[in-house]
């Protein structure tokens, strides 16, 4: 069948078996391999994408339900000119990047976070990245880099 979407603020059109997941469709049709494929089975946030500005786990979601709908992957999130965001710059500053594998999920989790609460508490972003596992367990330095980012983004907010 044909899926035709949004993705990362485009429109599209993809022709896929209409058995697989979000997942499957992003990194074996559309080659966007920046979201991770670990446990598929919903509980590793390594697949997480935004479906509708939503933090959803991509192996969980039936490719053809996007139909119409926009989707978010981490390829969709940079600055103007493609570089890292300052999301993605203080989670390098931070030491929150280790072996990489969780850290597209993580970024995706953090900025859905941050579209809905500007201002979040360490516990709201704990709670915000509860689904998101990390095997390296920088937890610490993830937390700091989403803190830190809010609070940049709030100052600048002010000015
Ligand atoms: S691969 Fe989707 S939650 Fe683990
Ligand atoms: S940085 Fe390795 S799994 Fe998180």
């Amino acid at each position: 069948m044909v899926i035709n979407f949004v993705l990362n603020k485009e429109s599209i059109s993809v022709e896929a078996p209409t058995d697989i997941t979000l997942l499957t469709l992003l990194r074996d049709y559309l080659k966007l391999t920046g979201t991770k494929e670990a446990c598929e089975v919903g509980e590793c946030g390594a697949c997480a994408v935004m479906l509708d500005g939503k933090l959803v786990n991509s192996c969980l979601i039936a490719a053809p339900s996007v139909i119409g709908r926009e989707v978010t992957t981490i390829e969709g999130i940079h600055t103007q000119d493609g570089g890292p965001n300052d999301l993605q710059q203080n989670f390098i500053s931070k030491g929150a990047v280790q072996c990489g594998y969780c850290i597209p999920g993580m970024v995706v989790a953090g900025e859905a976070l941050l579209a809905k609460n500007i201002d979040p508490s360490r516990l709201e972003i704990r709670e915000a990245l509860a689904g998101n596992l990390c095997r390296c367990t920088g937890y610490m330095q993830i937390v700091d880099a989403i803190e830190t980012t809010a609070k940049e983004r709030s100052k600048k907010s002010e000015k």
